[in-house]
């Protein structure tokens, strides 16, 4: 059998190893799958340690500041706070997006808005709209996509904007983008913009308020509602964004929207009843549901 100092035995409860298995209990207590991960995300978060630091320091004390802070992370993850906003982090196109409660927290799936941009971009100055901006996650992501593109990047909230922007310039294209506030393309008037942008991408809310009730805690609770709900049906956005690409995209350009859980039969019908649209496709996410929608702007006559 092992045998411990004594001096471990007496403080092991301050230790590296053992705050994260106290911390993995009281984490596995809500259910959380991940416990031991997030335990290790926390305790990094405080200390500055990546989780392999965690590994390295796992017999070094912690100090009590330092302990108070982990543990109250701790509760606050148990009582459904999302780790991302006690982390102020996320990875998005193998990028890390600083994010807090005034954002969305960019998911996995939003990525194919970018890899279906991106690749849909020719020319070497492009123009690009990205309304509903958030952390900035999809403007900046075809930033560095497309080194020579110029970003117009909207929200309607000004605090999601400042994360925006500091999001932007910690990943070198604070130049590249232009922040906006405001609703949808009202900030975009008189910039000169209409028929000249080659791409639009939107992730819009799409939450209707009878399905808000419905969703996770960590969700519901706590992400901003106005990037969640969009109203009664969950497709309000839609249409406003249908309307907008067709006076913004030049002829060839492409408007790319994600989607929410069935609504993609509801957004095909709407951009096939728009003239300015010819060419329409939807993509299928990692789990089957269509999660995108693209239309290509037709000849500028047909608007
Ligand atoms: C679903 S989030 C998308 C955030 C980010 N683009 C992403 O993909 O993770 C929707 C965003 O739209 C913004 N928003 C809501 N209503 C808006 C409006 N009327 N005009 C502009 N932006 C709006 C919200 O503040 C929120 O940041």
């Amino acid at each position: 059998m092992e045998q411990r100092s004594p001096d471990l035995n007496r403080y092991s409860g301050d230790r590296v190893a053992s705050l994260i298995r106290e911390a993995e209990l009281a984490l596995r207590g809500r259910a959380s799958e991940a416990a031991r991960l997030e335990a290790e995300m926390l305790l990094g978060h405080v200390m500055g340690w990546s989780r392999a630091g965690i590994l390295i320091h796992s017999q070094e004390r912690v100090t009590g500041k330092d302990r108070g802070r982990f543990r109250r992370l701790v509760g606050l993850r148990t009582r459904g706070h999302p780790l991302q906003y006690l982390t102020h982090t996320q990875e998005f196109w193998s990028l890390e997006f600083y994010v807090n409660r005034h954002t969305l927290i960019p998911r996995p799936e939003s990525e194919i808005l970018v890899e279906e941009g991106a690749r849909r971009v020719t020319g070497s100055r492009p123009i690009v709209i990205d309304v509903g901006t958030g952390c900035g996650n999809l403007a900046v992501a075809l930033a560095r996509e497309l080194p020579g593109a110029r970003i117009y990047a909207v929200d309607i909230s000004g605090e999601a904007l400042a994360v925006a922007r500091r999001n932007a310039r910690s990943h070198g294209v604070g130049e590249q983008i232009r922040f906006l506030k405001g609703d949808q393309f009202a900030p975009l008037a008189g910039l000169g913009l209409e028929g000249k942008v080659d791409l639009l991408v939107a992730n819009p809310p799409y939450i209707s308020t009878a399905e808000l009730a419905g969703l996770p805690v960590d969700v519901r609770d706590h992400e901003p509602r106005q990037a969640l709900v969009a109203g009664r049906t969950g497709e309000e956005f839609y249409s406003p964004l249908i309307e907008g690409a067709g006076r913004f995209l030049k002829a060839g350009g492409s408007l790319i929207m994600e989607l929410g859980l069935g609504r993609a039969a509801g957004v095909r019908r709407r951009l096939e009843a728009s003239p300015a649209f010819g060419k329409i496709l939807t993509v299928k996410d990692g789990a089957g549901i269509e999660r995108v929608a693209i239309g290509a702007r037709s000849s500028r006559d047909a608007g």
